[in-house]
């Protein structure tokens, strides 16, 4: 334990917290992994060494908790029966179930319909520029869009869409470093008023089965007994979640590096990579080394936690030339935003879709834009804007 990173990359500092590049680079000068007194895990601070954790078979997700399974609440089971936090074989049967309905022949179907619903929602855009001479891309286009596919892809009725996005701001609190009891209290209330949602919701699927997932993961629940009651709804929680928050905020993030840029975007695919990479809207994930383990020249214990950096490893200049700079072009773009390994994101291909369209969408509308005004959020693992107001400039 040489090095403390705690007082480099120190997340009660807000300045660190709404900038932590700086910080980074540092951390990598010193070590490619490092101990962090705050967190009380260690680091991985590079890029070869955050993909090594992600895909180390030694270093889990596991879900540990100590109090008896019949006692826990909706949140513990909610996470220890998802595929997010779960190990093989069991993350295996779950991914398999749902990795279908996201791969790229399914997702490439949904391309009309998120083109439309960009379209409509351009058109707000538009209302509200007339109105006030400037709008706010997130709120109007980053948070609704990914909300609107994951409901319609799940089956959530319309008049219901608006219960998700406060359930999952809520739910997603937990996973912050610098969490507060009162926002732990609301993460407890949100996961007991979604799991109660989801599970009516497939009762009446059960029912009545129609085209959505969810119909499927009910289907596969019933018919085949590969999906247990409790990891139907997480699975379905988590879908909803996962399918939305890092989406709007990596919306938000890649067009703020973009503008701040100056440069021209080119190929929406190459553009896209680069918005994931620039500004990663998850920053860190954490495993337990269920043996001990060997990373980046320091002895991981079993039971010691470390995580890897995405944002940091995805500006480490080992791997990208001038990683500061946003690059619309730059190609290969071997970013780990979608992190690596057996949890990979699933999401993957349908985030590509919403960001190429959504993106290309706004520019081909408003070709220049101007950020007027930007509210960051507060928060470190899930980086991302409350607000970016946006004025098309002449
Ligand atoms: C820009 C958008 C997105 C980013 C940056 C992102 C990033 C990630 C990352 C880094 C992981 C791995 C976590 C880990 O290793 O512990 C992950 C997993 C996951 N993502 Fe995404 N994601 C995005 C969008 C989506 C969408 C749209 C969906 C669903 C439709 C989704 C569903 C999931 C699921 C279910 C997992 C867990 C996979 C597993 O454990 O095997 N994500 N995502």
């Amino acid at each position: 334990m040489s090095v403390d990173l705690a007082p480099i990359l120190d997340l009660d500092n807000p300045e660190i917290v709404a900038n932590p590049y700086p910080a980074f680079a540092e951390a990598r000068r010193l070590a490619p992994v490092a101990w962090h007194s705050g967190l009380g895990l260690y680091v991985a601070t590079g890029h070869a060494v955050s993909n090594a954790v992600l895909r180390d078979r030694n270093l889990g997700r596991i879900f540990v908790e100590r109090t008896p399974e019949a006692e826990w609440d909706t949140f513990n089971w909610l996470h220890a029966d998802s595929i997010l936090d779960s190990e093989p074989p069991k993350h295996t049967r779950l991914r398999r179930l749902i990795a279908g309905a996201f791969g790229r022949g399914h997702v490439q179907r949904l391309q009309p319909r998120i083109a439309e619903l960009t379209g409509k929602l351009l058109d707000d855009c538009a209302a509200e520029l007339e109105q006030r001479g400037r709008f706010d891309v997130i709120a109007h286009l980053a948070e609704p869009l990914p909300v609107l596919v994951i409901a319609e892809l799940l089956g959530v009725p319309d008049a219901d869409r608006h219960l998700l996005r406060p359930w999952s701001q809520a739910i997603v609190r937990m996973y912050e470093v610098n969490r507060t009891p009162q926002e732990e209290a609301e993460a407890q209330v949100a996961c007991r008023e979604f799991a109660a949602y989801v599970e009516a919701l497939a009762a009446d699927r059960a029912q009545h089965l129609g085209e959505d997932l969810l119909s499927d993961l009910v289907a596969a629940r019933d018919g085949t007994d590969k999906l247990s009651p409790r990891e139907l709804v997480a699975t379905a929680v988590l879908l909803l979640n996962a399918g939305h928050e890092a989406s709007v905020n990596g919306f938000g993030n890649g067009l703020a590096s973009l503008l701040a840029s100056g440069a021209t975007p080119g190929a929406p695919d190459l553009l896209v990579e680069e918005v994931l990479r620039h500004d990663s809207p998850l920053q860190l994930f954490e495993r337990t080394a269920t043996a001990d383990t060997e990373i980046g020249g320091v002895t991981i214990e079993k039971g010691q936690k470390i995580a890897a950096l995405l944002g940091a490893a995805n500006r480490d200049p080992a791997v990208f030339e001038a990683p500061d700079e946003f690059r619309p072009d730059r190609d290969p773009n071997p970013h780990i935003a979608f992190g690596a390994g057996i949890h990979f994101c699933v999401g993957g291909p349908l985030a590509r879709l919403e960001l190429a369209t959504s993106v290309g969408a706004l520019l081909d509308r408003w070709p220049a834009l101007e950020v007027v005004a930007a509210d960051r959020r507060e928060t470190f693992v899930l980086r991302g804007f409350h607000s970016l107001e946006v004025t098309p400039h002449h």
